[in-house]
């Protein structure tokens, strides 16, 4: 098979969306989410088992219910740059919101990452799931999915346009010349758009992989195209082997649409592997981290982050699912719809919709190390993903992974047995975006 597997590391500290019972565990310490040492390790564990990247979520609004992880946690950005100077080859995703930052300062931090790990840095453009992230940026209201959608697009392009301020060769420090910057070489943007004036030029030349690498997640209409118009990597949805399917070539299809090559965006879905000595022993390890994080009241509180955070506790359980599709519509409406069909077309009561949030779901990446490599050699040969978004419950669980699973698929030829490349976009296989100004001849 020429198409090699891609990897990404997804920690989730005390524990994410769903994982209610995560920090009790005895191997998750108690303050891994704000612990840099926790992010280094999982970093140096990824790079240990050759991944793409780790990578970072991330979301600026919470209330009392929201997972452990989210309620206390580092600032991506940050956090990368320290996990930076540890690490030498693996990639460094971060997630930041396209709905509240400017692009200078993001294009400009991005940008400094990049220069910090030696050109490994992902922008996980996100326009903020969290409607109630509007107040901490003084608007009532969060943005609709059209808005936010179209200045998420405006925003990339004016942080790509930054990232180009400076052509390659631009500074040629020549003490006998006494020319340190090639004037002519650093470019204004004067982007006057729909959403923001930038005139540039950024105060930061490009990276060793010209710009970092676009990461998305939508799933939308709306998150589908943006994603088609500009990602690189996209994080999608999972499911079910034929829903992978249909996203995968969904997106791949949107992409050549719009003149794009397809093999440039390389789409991860969401995998939790859980790895044993037989298959009967993980499928039972399995069943016990369910159970782990079977909580009704945490997953009534879930339920209400697709709704704005709405705090589904004050209605009578056993009433008909409320209509608050109203409340969804600025935020996970995509889930959301979802949920309000299943519940009309079953006549469901809340109890029932917020126990159908936390039912038993079998993970298709459950097994001895054999089954595992097995399926997910399956779901690659399908069309499902290029690469899978690891989310680990313990580091036992990774180090079963990467001990038991990854070198049967190097056996295979599945996947790599060291770095091709020194950056994200050399490893992922993607070109380094042509400076925009520089001359056909600067450009061969
Ligand atoms: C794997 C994955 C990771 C995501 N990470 C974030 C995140 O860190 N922050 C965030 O605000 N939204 C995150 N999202 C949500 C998406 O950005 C998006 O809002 C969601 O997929 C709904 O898509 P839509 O906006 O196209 O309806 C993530 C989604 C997926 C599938």
């Amino acid at each position: 098979m020429s198409r090699t597997l891609h990897f990404a590391l997804h920690p989730y500290g005390v524990g994410g969306p769903g994982q209610h019972g995560l920090w009790k565990h005895p191997r998750v310490p108690k303050n891994a989410s704000i612990d840099i040492n926790y992010y280094i390790r999982q970093a140096q564990a990824a790079e240990h088992a050759l991944f793409d990247a780790l990578f970072i979520v991330d979301s600026q609004f919470i209330n009392a219910t929201y997972p452990a992880h989210y309620l206390n946690r580092l600032e991506p950005l940050t956090l990368l740059s320290a996990v930076a100077t540890h690490t030498r080859h693996v990639g460094l995703v971060g997630t930041a919101s396209s709905t509240y930052n400017s692009p200078f300062n993001l294009a400009r931090r991005f940008a400094s990452l990049d220069h910090i790990s030696g050109g490994r840095a992902g922008w996980n453009v996100v326009t903020s799931f969290d409607t109630g992230a509007s107040r901490n940026f003084g608007l009532e209201e969060h943005l609709d999915y059209t808005t936010r959608y179209r200045r998420a697009l405006e925003f990339v392009q004016v942080a790509r346009g930054l990232w180009d301020s400076y052509e390659d060769d631009a500074f040629p420090a020549d003490v006998e010349r006494n020319l340190f910057l090639d004037p002519s070489k650093l470019h204004r943007l004067g982007h006057e758009g729909e959403h923001f004036k930038v005139a540039g030029p950024l105060n930061l030349s490009r990276s060793p992989q010209g710009q970092p690498v676009i990461f998305q997640a939508g799933v939308s209409e709306e998150g589908r195209d943006l994603a088609a118009q500009v990602a690189e990597g996209i994080y999608a949805p999972g499911g079910s082997l034929e829903q992978a399917q249909e996203y995968y070539a969904d997106i791949k299809r949107r992409t050549a649409a719009y003149g794009r090559d397809p093999e440039h965006i390389k789409i991860f879905v969401h995998g939790g592997p859980v790895v044993a000595a037989t298959d009967e022993a993980a499928r039972r390890r399995e069943r016990e981290i369910f159970e782990e994080d079977n909580d009704f009241d945490r997953n009534l509180a879930l339920l209400g982050r697709s709704f704005g955070a709405y705090d589904f506790s004050a209605h009578d359980l056993d009433a008909p699912f409320p209509d608050v599709a109203h409340l969804a519509e600025k935020g996970g409406r995509t889930g959301a719809a979802k949920i309000i069909a299943r519940a009309t077309a079953r006549k469901l009561t809340l109890r029932q919709v917020a126990e159908s949030v936390g039912e038993f779901r079998r993970s298709p990446f459950v097994g001895a190390p054999e089954t595992v490599a097995d399926t997910i050699e399956r779901w690659f040969s399908a069309g499902t993903f290029d690469g899978i978004n690891l989310a680990f419950r313990t580091d036992d669980d990774l180090d079963l992974f990467v001990d038991g699973v990854v070198p049967i698929l190097q056996k295979r030829g599945l996947y790599r047995t060291e770095y091709p490349a020194d950056t994200l976009r050399g490893n992922l296989g993607l070109p380094v975006p042509v400076n925009r100004w520089a001359s056909t001849e600067a450009q061969v």
